[in-house]
């Protein structure tokens, strides 16, 4: 549905200050682009996956897939990229839900799921289609808002930041508090509305919730259903409902 509002050949870059997964990159094939998110882990493994995704395969299909070993990854602290991406990759593909969750101390603290098809990395060339559309990005770990500064004319940037529904509207910025906050809201729309004036066009995904409509009086706003299986909760995966902002670019003044 966003890939609507993108015509890949009419921007002169696409930047994606959250990420995660990449989905609408990978779904256009972008480049150049400018790709970055707060995960240092999550960066350091797109950096592999484009540089060098046969040492990256190498490395994961040498790993069994059974508690013993996932206690063992999930214990791990590496600090070499290759091994920092082969343990991210691996826990995405055996923790429960896919899902990448830390404890206060900054432990990785998802159980165990079993192999949650991480054949299919090499049986569907996962890694090498990957690295190919990764050529043209440049791939930082920052917040958004250094991110966002970058962008200028004739940019696209889609922002899809990290928020839950899980509770009820009245507990919407409460239980968002430790994840995005309301100020980290503020902040987006404050970076947001800055890089459309300085000509970027901007989509934002985020939660049906209406305090948003307030952060963004000036953008279109689109409703759209959007599935998310990845809630550690069964009651809340599923289809949810989503607005998504676009900002359209300040004319320019010639
Ligand atoms: C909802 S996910 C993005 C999902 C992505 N669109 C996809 O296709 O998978 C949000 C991402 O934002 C990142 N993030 C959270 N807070 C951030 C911040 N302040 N600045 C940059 N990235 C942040 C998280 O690490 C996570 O990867």
């Amino acid at each position: 549905m966003i890939e609507h509002f993108v015509d890949p050949l009419r921007f002169v870059r696409y930047i994606e200050p959250f990420l995660g997964g990449g989905a609408l990159f990978f779904r256009l094939g972008c480049a150049p682009a400018i790709l970055a998110d707060l995960n240092s882990d999550l960066i350091d493994t797109y950096r592999q996956v484009r540089d060098d995704p046969i040492s990256l395969e190498l490395s994961l299909r040498a790993l069994e897939v059974n508690p013993g070993t996932f206690e063992r990854m999930r214990e791990a602290r590496p600090e070499a990229p290759l091994e920092i991406a082969t343990r991210f990759l691996y826990l995405n593909r055996t923790a429960f839900s896919g899902l990448y969750r830390l404890n206060r101390a900054g432990r990785f603290n998802v159980p165990y799921a079993g192999d949650r098809a991480m054949s299919t990395l090499w049986d569907r060339d996962l890694l090498t289609l990957a690295s190919r559309a990764l050529q043209g990005a440049k791939l930082v770990v920052s917040d958004f808002e250094p991110t966002l500064a970058e962008a200028g004319r004739g940019d696209i940037v889609y922002c899809d930041p990290t928020y839950t529904v899980s509770h009820d509207n009245n507990g919407f910025l409460r239980y968002n508090e430790s994840i995005f906050s309301w100020a980290d809201q503020v902040r987006l729309a404050k970076a947001a509305r800055a890089a459309s004036m300085r000509g970027a066009a901007i989509l934002v995904s985020n939660a049906a919730h209406p305090d948003l409509n307030g952060l963004y009086p000036e953008a279109s706003c689109l409703t759209v259903r959007r599935y998310c299986g990845l809630a550690a909760d069964e009651k809340h995966r599923g289809s949810r409902t989503e607005y998504v902002f676009f900002i359209a670019p300040a004319p320019s003044d010639r």
